[in-house]
């Protein structure tokens, strides 16, 4: 390693979220993102008092992850509980990655962004802005229609859409 390649620094971007389940929309930003960083850590939100509000238990959230990014080698997924921020910090990230699908993501990600970075002015919000084929998705979204009998299978992952089916079917 010359001097110009070993003072390049290893950038670290988290991509935070619930995951609950993860969405080929949320894949999409993981993916891209993985192009653009040395290492993506996925922040799976595990809050002891939002436990009985998700439907699959952080573990599974955690497996579904795992397994839709096993072709990516720079991914690694965590949970956390603490500020985003604050995880960020600990991870060594320079970035904080999140996709925007409509004017309404926007809105609550620009009150989030001003008071990240308030708290942590060094880390960089970076918003990808998904792809018109996700950007109807939410994950919200795919588990009302896995409740009501809906078409799911191209919005998440073939283990995904077979446990909300199993989880949410009718
Ligand atoms: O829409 P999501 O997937 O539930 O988003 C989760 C997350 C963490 C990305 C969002 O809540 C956020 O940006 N929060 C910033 C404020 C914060 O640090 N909250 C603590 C979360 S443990």
């Amino acid at each position: 390693m010359n001097a110009e390649t070993s003072a390049c620094p290893h950038r670290i971007a988290v991509c935070p979220g619930t995951f609950d389940p993860v969405t080929y929309g949320h894949l999409d930003v993981i993916g891209r993102a993985s192009k653009m960083f040395d290492t993506v850590v996925v922040g799976v939100v595990n809050l002891p008092w939002r436990k009985g509000n998700t439907l699959f238990s952080a573990e599974e959230r955690i497996a579904f992850l795992r397994d839709a990014t096993r072709q990516l080698p720079n991914i690694e997924i965590e949970t956390f509980s603490s500020l985003l921020v604050t995880f960020a910090r600990e991870r060594g990230a320079m970035a904080i990655v999140k996709g925007l699908r409509a004017i309404s993501d926007f809105e609550y990600e620009l009150e989030m962004n001003q008071l990240n970075r308030r708290q942590a002015p060094e880390i960089e919000s970076v918003y990808l802005m998904a792809s018109p084929k996700y950007s109807f998705i939410s994950s919200s979204g795919v588990k009302e229609l896995a409740t009501f009998g809906g078409e799911i299978d191209e919005l998440v992952p073939d283990k995904v859409a077979q446990h909300l089916k199993e989880r949410l079917g009718r």
